[in-house]
Order: C-alpha cells, then structure tokens, then sequence
C-alpha cells in the first residue's frame, strides 16, 4: 500500500481510544490529522504529539460535535489551513447506559445528538468540502472518503443500552443512504463496526476479571480488540486500494456478529 503523504484527514473523538489509535495511524502515514476533541485536551495534546512524531503533521480543536456552528468551525478551520479535505472519520461518541424505564430524557438527548445528530453534521460539512474540491482535476479515484464509526450494536440489541443501540442503528441507514446519494459525485461512505475494544467507554468491563471472562464468551477470536485493530482497517478504507468500497460496514469484532451462544446450541 503507498503511504497518505498529505492527506488531510479529520478524526473526531481523536483524544482517547479508537479515535485516537486512528488519528496516530494516520500520523504514521505521513498525512495531515485534524485532532478534534470535546473535553480531554491533555489526552489530544498526546495524541498531536504522537502523530508528529510518527512523520505526520496536524492541529487540535475542540468543537462538540452536537452543534451545528462548532461543526462548521471546526471544518472551515481544517479548510483554511489544509485546503482541501479527503477523509473524515466520524467517530465521537458517547455511552450512557440506564436501565429502559429508568432512562432519562437527557440520557437519550446526549447519546443520540453526539452519536447519530453529530455524525450527520460532521457528514455533511465533509461532503459540502468534498464537492467544491480544488486540487483533484481528474477523479480516476473518490474525491473524497467518509468513514463512519458505528459499532456492533448497529446489528446487535443490547438490553439496557437502547439510547446507545438505536444512535448506531441510525448510523448505518445515514451511511448507506448517504452512499447512495453522494456516489455519483465520486465520494465513498462506509462505516467500520468495532466489537469489544478495549478503550475508557468500556474499561468498566475489561479491567473487571469476571466481567472479562463473561465478555470473552462473546467473541469467538477470544480476545479483546485494541484500538489498533480498528485503526489499520480504517487507513485501508480510507485508501485508493479499496476504492470501489461504498456503502459497506467492516465489523472488526473477533466474530462477536456471529451470534457466539450457537457455537454448541440450537
Ligand atoms: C461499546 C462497548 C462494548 C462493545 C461490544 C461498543 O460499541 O461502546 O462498550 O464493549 O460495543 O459490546
């Protein structure tokens, strides 16, 4: 695969996990990372550095991926100093779980706006960037990539996490929708589907040895994804080596959409 050299790439979420693994995977490819974050500077501060050291080049900004105006800026900063945009990597979410009947409505407000509402947004100021591009005269290949990061829970239910589960169900109808919409245009969107990885939005199970142990049942590659995992599919989605990918979902689970309880029932 030939390396990213100045790509201009957006990930958002960048300050911690799988948006952070991702932003330096990218730092290593020698593109240009946008390191957007809500509330962890110090976490995006490292993840600068990391992508400095790694031969890539970047900036941070803050911006709540729920607000419209925080959006824009956060895009209209990435075009005044990049120019042109080639990958945004809408990552940011949040987990706020509560059992159903007990689930308040800011719960189900601030999960649906960061994972389904901020995702639209962050979309949508992409594929504006996207059409008005610059610099590509011939588009042999997509103009630009959109990669959504959803999660199984797009495919799987999962009992008190409804406001989480239908944010990401959400996710896959705006992925495929958009792909059919912007596909002419020469602008690929698709979505990567982590299982279990071991980041802060789920550190409550895996540092648990029992709660690990019931986790592992779950996947059948019997291991816990690292944000790595996620972060060499997505530098492959966003490159011209899968450039007649759209409108696709690469679940990255160990096997845990194989429904693992039939391994030796029904
Ligand atoms: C959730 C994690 C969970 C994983 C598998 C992810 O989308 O954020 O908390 O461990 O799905 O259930």
């Amino acid at each position: 695969m030939s390396d990213q050299t100045k790509k201009t790439v957006i990930v958002t979420g960048a300050s911690s996990g799988i948006g952070q693994g991702i932003a330096i995977a990218f730092g290593k490819q020698g593109a240009n990372v946008v390191v957007n974050y809500y509330g962890d500077e110090k976490g995006a501060q490292f993840t600068l550095d990391e992508i400095i050291k790694a031969g890539g080049q970047g900036f941070i900004h803050q911006a709540d991926v729920s607000k419209e105006q925080e959006v824009i800026g956060l895009f209209e900063k990435t075009k005044e100093k990049y120019q042109d945009l080639d990958v945004l990597i809408n990552n940011a979410g949040i987990q706020k779980d509560s059992a159903f009947a007990h689930m308040s409505l800011d719960e189900w407000n601030k999960v649906i706006s960061t994972n389904l509402t901020g995702q639209f947004l962050c979309a949508r100021e992409a594929i504006k960037q996207f059409e008005h591009k610059t610099t590509v005269q011939a588009h042999e290949v997509a103009k630009g990539s959109i990669i959504f990061i959803s999660s199984v829970h797009d495919l799987i239910p999962w009992a008190g996490h409804v406001n989480y589960a239908s944010s990401k169900g959400g996710v896959l109808m705006l992925m495929k929708s958009l792909a059919l919409e912007v596909a002419p245009k020469k602008i690929r969107v698709n979505a990567i589907s982590p299982g279990a990885i071991a980041t802060d939005i789920n550190e409550e199970v895996w540092s648990d040895e029992e709660k690990r142990k019931e986790l592992i049942k779950l996947i059948p590659y019997q291991r816990i994804g690292e944000p790595e995992d996620v972060a060499k599919v997505a530098v492959w989605l966003a490159h011209e080596d899968s450039d007649y990918i759209t409108g696709t979902t690469i679940y990255v689970d160990g096997g845990m959409t194989l429904y693992p309880g039939f391994v030796d029932n029904g």
